[in-house]
C-alpha cells in the first residue's frame, strides 16, 4: 500500500503517519526527517538544504527529488510506505508520477489532513523535540511529564530552528503558493480523500483509518 499524507505544515502529517505506518506495519518516510538527518549529518544533501529549512523554505526540487527517488524505488520497502512531505510542488508531483510509471507502482491515496490557518501555528510555536531520540511533544497538546524533559530517554527538548512564529509564516505562505495547488491535482485524478484533521489525535487516526 502507498499511501501519500499531504497538508500543511502542523496539520498532523508526521504525528498521523507514524501511527497509522506502524498499525499497517508499513514504512514512513518523512522528507522533513530525511532532511534533518542529513543536516545533523553534514552530508552534501544536508549542507545544501539547511539554508532553506532554516528560512522555513523548500528545499529546490531537484535536490529533494533525487534523495526521494534513491529510497522509493528500493526493493526493501518498494510495496508499502506512507510518504510525509513529498511532493510539495508541481514539478515534484509530476516526477514522482514517472517514477512510478516507470515502475510500474501505483499510489493508493492521498490523505489530505486539513486544519485551520490559526491553529496550525498554535501548533508548530508549541512543538518541542527530544535532542537525542526526536520523539515529539506539544506544551499543549501533548506535553512531557517533566517540563522541557524527554519521557523516553531524559533528554533535552528543543524548539526546531523553522517553528519560531516569522518562519512558521513563511512556510505557511509557501505552503499557499506552491503546495497547495497539488490539491486539485490530485482531485483531477479522483486519488485524494479529504480529513478533518482537527480535534484529538486519537480522534484523527481513527477517521485516517475508516478512509483508508
Ligand atoms: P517537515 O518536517 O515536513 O515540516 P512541515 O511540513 O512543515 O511539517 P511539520 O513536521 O512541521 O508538520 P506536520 O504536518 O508533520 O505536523 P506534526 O505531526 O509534526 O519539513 C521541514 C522542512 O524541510 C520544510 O520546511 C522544507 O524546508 C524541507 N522539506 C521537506 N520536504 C520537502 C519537500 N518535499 N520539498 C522541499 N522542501 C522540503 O504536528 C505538529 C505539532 O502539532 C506537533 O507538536 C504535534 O504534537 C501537534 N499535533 C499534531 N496533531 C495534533 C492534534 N490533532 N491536535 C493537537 N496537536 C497536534
Amino acid at each position: 500500500m502507498i499511501l501519500i499524507f499531504f497538508g500543511a505544515p502542523g496539520s498532523g502529517k508526521g504525528t498521523q503517519s507514524k501511527i497509522i505506518a506502524k498499525k499497517l506495519g508499513i514504512y514512513h518516510l518523512s522528507t522533513g526527517e530525511i532532511l534533518r538527518e542529513a543536516v545533523k549529518d553534514k552530508t552534501q544533501v544536508g549542507l545544501e538544504a539547511k539554508q532553506y529549512m532554516d528560512r522555513g523554505d523548500l528545499v529546490p526540487d531537484e535536490v529533494i527529488i533525487r534523495v526521494i527517488a534513491e529510497k522509493v524505488l528500493k526493493g526493501d520497502i518498494k510495496n508499502g510506505y506512507i510518504l510525509d512531505g513529498f511532493p510539495r510542488t508541481l514539478a515534484q508531483a509530476k516526477s514522482l508520477d514517472r517514477m512510478y510509471q516507470n515502475a510500474s507502482i501505483e499510489i493508493d491515496r492521498v490523505i489530505y489532513l486539513e486544519v485551520q490557518r490559526d491553529k496550525l501555528i498554535n501548533r508548530l510555536s508549541g512543538r518541542r523535540v527530544c535532542a537525542l531520540c526526536g520523539e515529539e511533544y506539544h506544551l499543549d497538546f501533548k506535553a512531557p511529564k517533566e517540563e522541557g524533559v524527554c519521557d523516553i530517554d531524559q533528554s533535552e527538548l528543543i524548539q526546531r530552528s523553522d517553528d519560531h512564529v516569522a518562519e512558521i509564516r513563511t512556510r505557511l505562505e509557501n505552503y499557499k503558493d506552491q503546495t497547495e495547488p497539488l490539491v486539485k491535482y490530485y482531485q483531477d485524478q479522483e486519488l485524494l480523500v479529504r480529513v478533518d484533521a482537527e480535534g484529538q489525535i486519537e480522534t484523527v487516526s481513527k477517521r485516517i483509518f475508516e478512509v483508508i
